[in-house]
C-alpha cells in the first residue's frame, strides 16, 4: 500500500495558480498545496487532465452505466448532494481535528482539507444560485453509514479506520466526478467536475497517507477490507439516488 501511494503520489501534483472562482472571489493563498481551489473555471478551456489510474485501481469497482444515466436525468438532485456531501466532509474533517490533536501531521492535512471542502461547498452553493436552483433538504444516503458501521470501536483503530473510509469517499466522488463530466451536457459542469478532481484525488491520498503514518501496523488489511464494503455499496442495488448511491432500482 505504501509503495503504490509513494508511487501514485507523484501523479496528482499541481501547479501553483492564483485567479478567482467564478464571482465569488475567493482568493485562496497558494503558498502551499491548494493552488487550484483558486482557478477561475468559468476561463477553463480545456478540462484538466489528471492521470486517475490510481484511483480507479484503489476502488473495487467502478461506477455503473445505470448511476450515470440516473444522475443526468436527475441533475439537481445531485448538485444538491454533492453540496450536502461538500459540508459533510468539512464537518467531518473538522470532528477529527477536535478528536484527535496529537498529531502534526493530521492537524495540518485536515486544517488544508476544511478549507477547500469549504471553497467547493461555496462553489457548488454559487452554480446552485446561477442555476436557479432552491436549497432543497436531502436525506443521506446509505453510503457512509454503510461503511461507518464496520469502524472498530477501540482507539487508534476506530481513527484509522475513520481515516481508511475518508480515502474511500474521496476517491469514490473522484471517479463519480470524471465519469460525470465524461458525459454531461452542461459545460460549466463538466469544467467544474474535472476541476475537481485533483483535489478530490488528492484528499483521497491524504487520508490514507495519515491512516499508514499514523499506524503501527500495516493497513493493507483494512483497506482491503473496505474496498469490498464500498464496492459493494456502489454495485449493489440502492432505492436512493445519490451521489454516492448504488446501482438504481
Ligand atoms: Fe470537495
Ligand atoms: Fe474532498
Amino acid at each position: 500500500m505504501t509503495n503504490t501511494m509513494n508511487k501514485e503520489s507523484k501523479n496528482v501534483r499541481h501547479d501553483p495558480v492564483n485567479v478567482t472562482n467564478n464571482g465569488m472571489n475567493n482568493a485562496v493563498d497558494t503558498s502551499n498545496d491548494i493552488a487550484e481551489d483558486s482557478v477561475d473555471i468559468a476561463k477553463l478551456r480545456t478540462p484538466i487532465k489528471v492521470d486517475l489510474s490510481f484511483v480507479y485501481d484503489f476502488l473495487g469497482a467502478r461506477t455503473t452505466q445505470s448511476w450515470v444515466d440516473a444522475a443526468i436525468a436527475n441533475l439537481p438532485l445531485i448538485i444538491q448532494d454533492h453540496a450536502n456531501c461538500e459540508k459533510k466532509a468539512a464537518g467531518t474533517a473538522m470532528n477529527m481535528m477536535f478528536r484527535y490533536e496529537f498529531s502534526y501531521d493530521l492537524q495540518c492535512k485536515l486544517a488544508q482539507l476544511i478549507r477547500e471542502e469549504m471553497l467547493h461547498y461555496e462553489q457548488v452553493l454559487g452554480i446552485m444560485n446561477d442555476r436557479g436552483q432552491d436549497w432543497e433538504y436531502l436525506s443521506a444516503g446509505r453510503y457512509a453509514k454503510g461503511m461507518l458501521k464496520h469502524k472498530r470501536t477501540y482507539e487508534p483503530a476506530a481513527m484509522i479506520d475513520v481515516l481508511i473510509i475518508g480515502a474511500f469517499i474521496e476517491a469514490r466522488s473522484c471517479e463519480r466526478f470524471a465519469a460525470l463530466a465524461e458525459v454531461i451536457n452542461d459545460e460549466r459542469l463538466a469544467k467544474y467536475y474535472c476541476y475537481l478532481l485533483k483535489s478530490e484525488s488528492r484528499h483521497f491520498e491524504d487520508y490514507l497517507a495519515l491512516a499508514q503514518s499514523l499506524s503501527e501496523d500495516s493497513i493493507d488489511e483494512r483497506v482491503a477490507f473496505f474496498k469490498e464494503v464500498e464496492a459493494e455499496l456502489i454495485s449493489s442495488p440502492d432505492t436512493e439516488l445519490r451521489f454516492h448511491s448504488g446501482a438504481p432500482v
